[in-house]
């Protein structure tokens, strides 16, 4: 198995794969660093469900702009935002966490005052669609997390947001509005792996140069 820096400078977009079957334990593997990810105040929206079907990957394959690879790939995931993690009873369970190891004492401002907190977590829940962007936030680290595994285990994945009409994929696996389909991950053995493709520089990324902190 690949260190996290191999499997960051090996990662590529894989859009061919080769007609092999990923293993029960590859699966679990690559599942298993989806569930570790971190979370904003640790709701962990993210949810999956896994086609190997051929019948299911072709329709998915149809949704999401006609992708070929998405029907190629063994295995597929659908990567899914549950916007319930960020309903008032999930909010409650989670404060609860940051009492419990002490947080709430070190927080200054309205947040240190219990009366407002109470309060704050009494409120009753907004339209839920507006946690759509933390959600998704959030579930792009779980799905990072599931790409770097499976390259590090020999795998290649492509990252798909072309997901269709909204709601098509809901349709198709009978999911509520609150399951948000924020992206589908096809996974299997690669038949290459391509060139990097072009980065722009560090000096483009960086606002500051680095120079001037850094000696
Ligand atoms: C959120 C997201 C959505 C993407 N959607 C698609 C897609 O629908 N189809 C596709 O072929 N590639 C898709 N890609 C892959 C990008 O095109 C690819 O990451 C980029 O060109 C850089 O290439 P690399 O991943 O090989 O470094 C997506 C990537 C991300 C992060």
């Amino acid at each position: 198995m690949l260190t996290v820096g191999e499997a960051i400078q090996q990662r590529r977009s894989i859009r061919k794969f080769l007609d092999k079957p990923v293993s029960r334990e590859m699966i679990d593997e690559i599942l298993e660093a989806a569930r570790l990810a971190p979370s904003a105040s640790n709701r962990q929206p993210w949810r999956f469900i896994v086609v190997t079907d051929p019948e299911e990957r072709a329709k998915l394959r149809r949704i999401c702009w006609d992708q070929a690879f998405i029907e190629q790939a063994p295995v597929v995931f659908v990567c899914c935002a549950d916007l319930i993690a960020y309903s008032q009873p999930s909010r409650l369970k989670r404060s609860q966490e940051f009492i419990d190891y002490g947080v709430t004492k070190t927080l200054s401002g309205r947040f240190a005052d219990p009366e407002f907190r109470a309060a704050l977590l009494k409120m009753p829940d907004p339209d839920l669609s507006v946690f759509v962007a933390p959600a998704v936030a959030n579930t792009y680290i779980a799905i990072e997390h599931m790409v770097l595994t499976a390259t590090a285990l020999g795998l290649g994945s492509c990252w798909v947001g072309a997901l269709g009409e909204e709601g098509e994929i809901n349709v198709l696996f009978n999911l509520p509005k609150t399951l948000v389909v924020v992206a589908v991950l096809p996974v299997g053995y690669p038949v290459a792996t391509p060139p990097p493709r072009p980065r722009v520089s560090l000096s483009e990324i960086l606002l500051r140069p680095l120079e001037a902190v850094v000696k």
